[in-house]
C-alpha cells in the first residue's frame, strides 16, 4: 500500500514554495566545506552532526542552522548547495521550486551579494538547460535583524533585481511581529516583488492578521496557527490566501507533539489553498516528498487529498497564469487510484 502510493505521488509534477535553501545543506557537505575553509565545527563526522538534530522549539533549531550556513564561504560553495537541492527536485519531480535565500546570514563572513548570486545562478541555469527545471528565488530577510538592515539588503538585490520573484520574513518569530517590517514590504511593494512572510508557525494568529493587513503579504509561510482564530480561518479560505505548511519541520520543532497531531487536513477540510513543503529538508528528516508519506503514514491521507494539495500548490504559485493553467488541467485528469 505505502509503496503503491509513493510509486504514485513520484509520477506526479509537483511544486516545493518554502524551503531555504541553507536547511537544505547536508551535514557532509557542511563539514567538506568547514574543512576546504579551515573553520572549526563543534562536530568531526557526518553521526555527531546528525546527532545535534534534536530541536526543542524553533531558535534551537536556528542556532545549528546559522552555524551551519557559516561555512559557505565562495561562489563554488553556493553552487553545489544550489544543484544538491535542484538535483532532489529532478529526482522527486518538483517541476517548479520557489526557493528564499538569505544574503543577512553570509555578510558577516563578508560574502559578497554578487559571489552567492553567480554561484546560485550557474547551478539553476545548469538545471533549466539540462532537465528544464523551473526555478523562482525569494529574498529572504531576517526579523531578528533590525528593518533598517533588511532594507539595506533589499537594497543590495536591486542590481540583481530580475531574479527574484518575491520577498519573505524568516528566523525568530517570537517578538519579531511582523509591524516591524511595515516599511520594508512598502519598499519591495514599490519595487513590483510578490510577498510572503512566515507568520502563525510558533506566532500567534494574529501575526497572520498582521502580515495580512500591515504588510500585505500573497500567501503566508507555516500559518498553522491560524487555527486558533475562526474569523481567520474563514477569512484565509474566502481570501485563497495559501499557506505553506511544512509538516516534518512542524513536528521537529515541537510545534506539534506527533505527526498524528497535525492539522493540515483540518485546514484543507475548511477550503483554505493548504500546500505540502519541507522548509529546511536536511535538518527534518526528509525532503518533499517525505513529507507526503508522513501525512499519508499517520493521518491517513488519501490520493484525492493528496492531489488537491499538489493542484494547490500550482495555484500558489507565481508562475505564470498559462503554465499554472496547464499544470491544473494536467492534475484534473490524473488517475487517483
Ligand atoms: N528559517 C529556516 N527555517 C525556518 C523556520 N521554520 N521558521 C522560521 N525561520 C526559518
Ligand atoms: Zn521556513
Amino acid at each position: 500500500m505505502a509503496d503503491q502510493y509513493a510509486e504514485w505521488l513520484a509520477a506526479i509534477p509537483k511544486t516545493e514554495l518554502h524551503l531555504h535553501l541553507d536547511g537544505s545543506l547536508q551535514a557532509h557537505r557542511m563539514l567538506s566545506l568547514a574543512d576546504k575553509h579551515g573553520i572549526r565545527l563543534p562536530y568531526a563526522t557526518v553521526s555527531d552532526v546528525e546527532a545535534a538534530y534534536q530541536f526543542k522549539d524553533l531558535q534551537s533549531f536556528l542556532d545549528l542552522y546559522y552555524l551551519g550556513a557559516s561555512v559557505l564561504r565562495d561562489e563554488d560553495d553556493f553552487y553545489h548547495l544550489m544543484m544538491d537541492y535542484l538535483l532532489v527536485c529532478r529526482d522527486e519531480n518538483i517541476v517548479h521550486t520557489e526557493i528564499m535565500i538569505e544574503p543577512q546570514t553570509y555578510a558577516p563572513n563578508s560574502v559578497e551579494f554578487a559571489t552567492m548570486m553567480a554561484g546560485f545562478s550557474r547551478a539553476i541555469n545548469e538545471a533549466a538547460e539540462n532537465w528544464g527545471q523551473s526555478v523562482g528565488l525569494i529574498l529572504s530577510l531576517l526579523r531578528h535583524l533590525s528593518e533598517e538592515d533588511a532594507l539595506e539588503t533589499l537594497q543590495a538585490a536591486d542590481a540583481f533585481r530580475d531574479q527574484f520573484i518575491a520577498i519573505g520574513l524568516a528566523s525568530s518569530e517570537l517578538g519579531n511581529p511582523p509591524e516591524k517590517f511595515v516599511r520594508l514590504y512598502a519598499a519591495a511593494r514599490e519595487r513590483g516583488y510578490r510577498l510572503v512572510a512566515h507568520a502563525g508557525e510558533e506566532g500567534p494568529a494574529e501575526y497572520i492578521w498582521q502580515a495580512l493587513n500591515l504588510l500585505h503579504v500573497d500567501r503566508i509561510d507555516h500559518g498553522v496557527r491560524c487555527l486558533e482564530d475562526p474569523k481567520l480561518v474563514v477569512h484565509l479560505a474566502k481570501a485563497r490566501i495559501p499557506l505553506t505548511v511544512c509538516p516534518l519541520s512542524n513536528v521537529r520543532l515541537c510545534v506539534f507533539d506527533n505527526m498524528s497531531d497535525h492539522t493540515l487536513l483540518q485546514l484543507l477540510e475548511q477550503g483554505l489553498c493548504v500546500t505540502v513543503n519541507s522548509d529546511d529538508p536536511a535538518y527534518f528528516g526528509g525532503y518533499l516528498s517525505a513529507n507526503y508519506l508522513a501525512l499519508q503514514a499517520s493521518l491517513g491521507m488519501d490520493r484525492a487529498q493528496t492531489l488537491k494539495l499538489i493542484k494547490n500548490g500550482f495555484e500558489a504559485s507565481f508562475l505564470a497564469d498559462s503554465v499554472k493553467d496547464a499544470y491544473l488541467k494536467q492534475l484534473s485528469e490524473w488517475p487517483n487510484s
